[in-house]
């Protein structure tokens, strides 16, 4: 039985400090990827206060959403359309600051303002899918987010 995540930081970097180790926590022992997925994306929602945050992943020529927490959202996306489909294309993360300044940005809500996306690889180094994060205020994210975003996909084997 899994318990109620305690974060009692402030700063953003103190918070996935204090989140870390418990999104390691919740995830070690299950085996089933869909549900460590699903209980990271609610840490995440939740622990930080994201608008948005999901994953989606590669099948066949598309971006196929897959576990996510917020308001509902695209469930295709062609490779090198939008942020998902550049990071697919490029295996680097994106860090968009205005997502009316990002050309082909994707509104999957009119209320998202600023994302990051990071690219998720298989061992085979190949990009399988990608982890979107949504902020309903502008220039929410940066380098912390990136490190520490990366750090916690790094507990997950695609
Ligand atoms: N904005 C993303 C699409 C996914 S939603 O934000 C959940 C993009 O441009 O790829």
């Amino acid at each position: 039985m899994a318990e109620e995540l305690k974060i009692t930081a402030v700063s953003k970097g103190e918070k996935y400090r204090e989140l870390l180790p418990q999104i390691k926590a919740l995830i070690e022992g299950e085996s089933d990827q869909t549900a460590n997925l699903a209980n990271i994306c609610a840490a995440l929602k939740f622990g930080m206060n994201f608008f948005w945050v999901g994953f989606y992943f590669v099948k066949h020529d598309q971006l196929v959403l897959g576990p996510f927490q917020g308001p509902v959202a695209c469930t295709r996306i062609n490779k090198g359309k939008g942020v998902c489909g550049t990071v697919w294309q490029n295996g680097e993360t994106i860090v968009v600051p205005d997502v009316d300044l990002f050309p082909g940005h994707i509104a999957c809500s009119s209320a998202s303002k600023s994302e990051i996306v990071l690219p998720l690889f298989n061992r085979q180094k190949q990009v399988v899918g990608v982890l979107d994060v949504d902020s309903d205020e502008l220039n929410s994210f940066d380098e912390t987010d990136a490190m520490y975003l990366k750090q916690i996909m790094d507990l997950l084997i695609f």
